[in-house]
């Protein structure tokens, strides 16, 4: 456990963590504001997780700014930053992971073989270092929601999950370090997943339930991009993360050739789209 959590605790402070890969922007400063509301002390994490990389993943480009990520924590009032390095996290040796099944195996889970197992191992083992009373996730990263609380409730961990909404653009694109990677032409082209989402949600809202007619206004939207290559678009159950249900997600590619951005959203179509 960190030195500055076995402090807190004694102290009797509630602690929340924000766990993060860095390059922050707004969306991730959105779950600090959220942890600083509910609790005494906040403490970040930032570390390019290895594991949850496939082999052909962007990895080693991933953005990394730490002088402008403590910048941005410090201005936020955050109250530690715990930045392990991976020697730390992944000694030799090291072989043990976290696999959650059910709700991690379909859509990211299909699309990133090992990503899940990544993901819930380093939650795991941050949680173990920090030990927090709470720890904050964005609503943005949907099925990365759902197997974290899975696996929460199966390993008995006293850790509470908050869940904080998705930050947009003006245009209603989601804010992602990964947008970094866009060109101006991808940038504008990226707006599709919004558009797509907003036209799902006014489907449902003028009484559309079947789900091949929601799925199809996702896919025809997504389709008239020239220069988007659809991953999945589905409707599912906010919960499973099989059809059917009332959450669409979509992880769709932007750019062409060898040079393409992975995107990946979410909206339940029960509630109007934002902006
Ligand atoms: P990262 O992509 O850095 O995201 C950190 C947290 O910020 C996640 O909970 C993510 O859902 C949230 N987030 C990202 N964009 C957001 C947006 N536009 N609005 C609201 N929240 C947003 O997700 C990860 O890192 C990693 O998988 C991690 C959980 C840290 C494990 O390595």
């Amino acid at each position: 456990m960190l030195e500055a959590s076995r402090r807190w605790r004694r102290d009797g402070l509630g602690i929340g963590l924000v766990p993060t890969m860095g390059a922050l922007h707004a969306g991730h400063l959105s779950l600090v504001d959220d942890a600083r509301r509910h609790n005494d002390v906040v403490i970040a994490s930032i570390f390019v997780n290895p594991i949850q990389f496939g082999p052909n993943e962007d990895f080693a480009r991933y953005p990394r700014d730490l002088e402008s990520d403590a910048d941005l924590l410090r201005r936020a009032g955050i109250d530690a930053i715990y930045r392990p390095s991976v020697e730390v996290m992944y000694p030799p040796g090291s072989s043990t992971r976290v696999h959650v099944s059910g709700v991690a195996d379909p859509l990211e889970g299909a699309a990133r073989p090992g990503h899940f197992e990544g993901v819930a191992t380093v939650v795991n083992k941050l949680f173990a270092a920090v030990e927090p009373d709470r720890a904050y996730f964005g609503q943005k990263d949907a099925q990365q929601v759902a197997v974290v609380k899975r696996m929460t409730r199966d390993l008995d961990s006293p850790v509470e999950i908050c869940v904080c909404p998705t930050v947009r653009e003006a245009d209603g694109l989601a804010l992602s370090s990964r947008n970094a990677y866009l060109s101006p032409d991808e940038r504008a082209a990226a707006v599709c997943l919004s558009s797509a989402m907003r036209l799902a949600a006014e489907a449902y809202a003028s009484g559309e339930r079947r789900p091949a007619e929601l799925r199809k206004v996702l896919w025809d939207r997504l389709q008239a991009e020239a220069l988007a290559s659809v991953d999945y678009a589905e409707v599912v159950d906010p919960e499973t993360f099989r059809s059917p249900g009332s959450l669409a997600v979509l992880a769709v590619s932007i750019g062409k050739g060898a040079k393409k951005t992975r995107l990946i959203d979410n909206h339940d179509l029960t509630r109007p789209f934002p902006g």
